[in-house]
């Protein structure tokens, strides 16, 4: 993605299903003056949806689309297409959106498309992440910002973030560990593209100026 002119601010649609706390994660990020991004409209297809009610104090725009009253996914996507780019969205951000996206959108959106998802991808794609990943016994499990491709939970890894499984875990207490890593992440990834540092090369993301993280990290700690 080109470089951000003239400090204009990155255009974000956010697609919301539910509670919308990485859209409150957003919505906190871009408060700041200096957030090279702002939500230009949030869409949720779920009516009532706990997140839209997030918009309503900082006065964001926001629009239902219920897939319920489209005959078939593609009339349904038109309709979100077409909202989307009335209000001048240059990035898509997935945030708890629970509707499959055909190939067209997709194409669509080609690196224009961005989704969090609550697992070290390409390990548990799909539902239930955090409860599977207990009862897989892994020693770590996160989360993953992503280009979106037409595979589910597949897509170039922007940002990664890593959190131990402690041996008392269940899927809830795993989940909120995660989630906690998912409100830094997402405003992160948004930050690293409407910077223009992102570049998707060959299916892998670059990031100009990246630092790695230097710590192993060790799960038990070796005590
Ligand atoms: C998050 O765990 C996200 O990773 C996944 O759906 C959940 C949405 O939560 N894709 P919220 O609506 O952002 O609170």
């Amino acid at each position: 993605m080109a470089e951000r002119k003239g400090g204009k601010k990155l255009k974000l649609g956010v697609l919301i299903s539910g509670r919308g706390s990485n859209l409150q994660a957003l919505i906190d990020a871009s408060a700041n003056p200096d957030y090279p991004a702002e939500i230009a409209l949030v869409v949720s297809n779920v009516p009532g949806a706990k997140g839209l009610e997030r918009c309503r104090q900082p006065g964001i725009a926001t629009a239902v689309i219920n897939h319920k009253d489209f005959e078939d996914r593609e009339s349904f996507e038109a309709e979100l297409d077409k909202t989307l780019r009335a209000q001048g969205v240059e990035l898509v951000c997935l945030a708890g959106f629970m509707r499959l996206l055909t190939d067209t959108f997709v194409n669509g959106w080609r690196d224009r498309l961005i989704n969090i998802h609550p697992s070290l991808l390409p390990a548990f794609k799909g539902l239930n992440t955090q409860a599977r990943a207990v009862e897989a016994g892994v020693r770590f499990a996160g989360c993953t910002v992503h280009y979106v491709r037409p595979a589910m939970d597949d897509g170039p890894i922007i940002v990664q973030a890593a959190v131990p499984v402690h041996a008392d875990d269940d899927a809830d207490t795993l989940a909120a560990r995660i989630l906690t890593q998912e409100h830094r992440i997402y405003p992160l990834a948004v930050r690293l593209i409407a910077e223009g540092r992102v570049r998707v090369a060959g299916e892998r993301v670059l990031i100009d100026g990246a630092q790695s993280a230097e710590e192993t990290l060790i799960n038990p700690a070796e005590r």
